[in-house]
């Protein structure tokens, strides 16, 4: 019998690694439980974004001196990493935007407004968050298009049966996201991809909450576009992921217009770039892009069936322990789900909740989660969100749980 070994994060080790971990709030160590909003930064991408503003800070691709020329090879290394991460045919597929709801209304107004006509459907589901939803109704609007809703199961799955329904020869777009940022779903990217495709239609993947969990690979989900944002992982602001299929990125006008995302410009005519420069206008955020190719790298060194392991171990440690609370209520059970857990608490309003959770020391997010169909959707007006990554532990679980009552007691 062959004995099957299972790797351990090294969680004690990982927090080291993360400053902000020392610190406390209300008189007592800080619990971070809010890492689906943003996730904390490990030492090392602060160190490459230091080391870049205090000894290689320049501009990239617009000058001959060295300084430029080092910037500039860090600043095409950073995207090369990012390509690695989602396993982009080639860097040139890769944009570096400035985040996740930055991408999406590029996509929606580049690919957007070059495709979508007048009776034209966009197809998007029930739990987007509004940066996968907004531009698209925009765009809906701009076009004369009609938007269609995917919807859920009981457990906060996708409905397959009424999605394979919804997908017609009209659809010329699905946007959805690759995991719920309040149910923690996660959606079969691949089964929806192949139904698109087969009507014409391109899949467009919202992956702020499923790239810091997942490891992601666009082609075997072949999807046309997967965005997410740096500062879900482990990186800075300001800085996102934009993979687009080749083709469609060669064939789409820019969004914004500028300096770099040119060939030659006249009064009269302007050509432009390949991409990926032509949807990069402007100087970018170089310091961010070095930061986030580092936390990549951060991050793919660490084993993901591990930190998998790890973050389902506390999601259904929370799981359970709050389940077993009275008068709470567990929003998204699906199986699968990534470690999001909402939650509301009967009688006591989210806000309630988080800021009581604030005085014990233990941070969350609360409120509708930028998700206002959805909490429609569960009747709720909000809830609470407890979001876990790969430096939180079983002891914090305890402290959020402990708050929780704490909470209970407090609004009996
Ligand atoms: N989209 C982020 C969240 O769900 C901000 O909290």
């Amino acid at each position: 019998m062959s004995a099957t070994v299972v790797a351990t994060l090294d969680v004690d080790a990982i927090r080291t690694q993360f400053p902000i971990l020392a610190r406390q709030v209300a008189g007592v160590p800080l619990a971070y439980l809010d890492n689906a909003a943003t996730s904390q930064v490990p030492q090392v991408v602060l160190d490459v974004m230091t080391r870049h503003y205090a000894d290689g800070h320049a501009n990239v691709h617009r000058g001959v001196h060295t300084l430029s020329h080092e910037a500039s090879v860090a600043y095409d290394a950073a995207r090369a990493v990012a390509a690695r991460f989602l396993n982009a045919p080639s860097a040139s597929d890769v944009v570096l935007a400035h985040g996740t709801t930055s991408a999406l209304n590029l996509v929606a107004r580049a690919w957007g407004d070059a495709n979508i006509r007048t009776g034209d459907e966009i197809l998007l589901t029930t739990l987007e968050h509004h940066s996968n939803l907004v531009p698209w109704v925009r765009l809906a609007e701009r076009a004369g298009a009609v938007i269609k809703v995917i919807p859920l199961t009981i457990d906060g799955s996708l409905d397959l049966e009424a999605c394979s329904e919804l997908i017609g020869p009209r659809v010329k777009v699905v946007a959805f996201a690759h995991a719920s940022n309040v149910l923690g779903t996660v959606t079969p990217v691949r089964r929806i991809a192949d139904l698109a495709h087969a009507v014409g239609a391109i899949v467009v993947i919202d992956g702020a909450q499923a790239a810091p969990h997942l490891p992601v690979d666009v082609q075997a989900l072949d999807c046309d576009f997967y965005v997410a944002s740096g500062h879900k992982l482990y990186g800075p602001n300001g800085i996102g992921l934009l993979y687009g299929r080749a083709a469609l990125l060669d064939a789409m006008p820019p969004y914004e217009g500028g300096g770099g995302m040119i060939e030659q410009v006249g009064f009269d005519r302007i050509t432009y770039a390949p991409p990926p420069a032509r949807f990069e206008a402007g100087t970018p955020p170089v310091a961010e892009a070095l930061g986030l190719g580092a936390a990549l790298e951060w991050l793919m060194a660490i084993d993901r069936t591990a930190l998998e392991t790890h973050e389902q171990d506390l999601l259904s440690y929370a799981s359970e322990r709050l389940g077993r609370l009275p008068g709470v209520t567990i929003h998204g059970t699906a199986a699968g789900k990534v470690s999001v857990l909402s939650f509301t608490l009967h009688g006591i309003h989210p806000h309630d909740i988080g800021t009581v959770l604030d005085q014990h020391g233990v941070a969350i997010r609360a409120g509708h989660h930028c998700a206002q169909p959805l909490m429609r959707h569960l009747r709720v007006p909000a809830t609470a969100r407890a979001s876990f990554a790969a430096y939180n532990t079983r002891a914090e679980v305890d402290l959020l749980v402990d708050g929780v009552i704490a909470a209970q007691r407090m609004f009996a």
